[in-house]
């Protein structure tokens, strides 16, 4: 299951991925923000990265204006690997090289149709593992270690 949120800045690319995710056929929760009233972007950061590195869902989108911000916040909760991506070559190689289970986006940043094609990539692309799972492994020691 796919767990998407965004503060204001986010909210109306949130929207639309939403639209894409229904019509793609995709499972998804929506954890906020629910207008564009001004909001805080950790706080959408914290809810969907905690419930991402519990299990609670396999990835997740987040979405602020930039994209930057959320990412930032994301990456702090330990067992989040947030990828802010602006293009399909980022999205498909934070999955297969990075693992990463959480895509950021920037609201103000991105054409709806180039972040749908981002999201399209960043769900189905594959992690490669081999080297690849060592060096997610060495990310893992490092939070362990602080
Ligand atoms: C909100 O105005 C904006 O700062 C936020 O959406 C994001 O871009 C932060 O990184």
């Amino acid at each position: 299951m796919l767990a998407i949120a965004s503060d204001h800045g986010g909210f109306a690319l949130k929207q639309e991925i939403m639209t894409h995710l229904r019509a793609t056929g995709v499972e998804f929760e929506d954890l906020g923000t629910y207008s564009e009233e001004s909001c805080d972007y950790p706080v959408y950061a914290e809810k969907l990265g905690k419930a991402v590195a519990a299990g609670d869902y396999e990835k997740g989108i987040l979405i602020c204006g930039t994209g930057i911000g959320i990412s930032i916040a994301a990456n702090k909760i330990h067992g989040v690997r947030a990828a802010l991506c602006g293009d399909c070559y980022s999205a498909e190689m934070c999955r297969r090289h990075n693992d990463a289970n959480v895509l950021a986006l920037g609201g103000r940043v991105l054409g709806v149709e180039l972040a749908k094609r981002i999201v399209d990539t960043f769900l189905t692309a594959p992690f490669e593992g081999g080297r690849h799972q060592r060096r997610v492994d060495l990310i893992s020691a490092l939070e362990t270690e602080q």
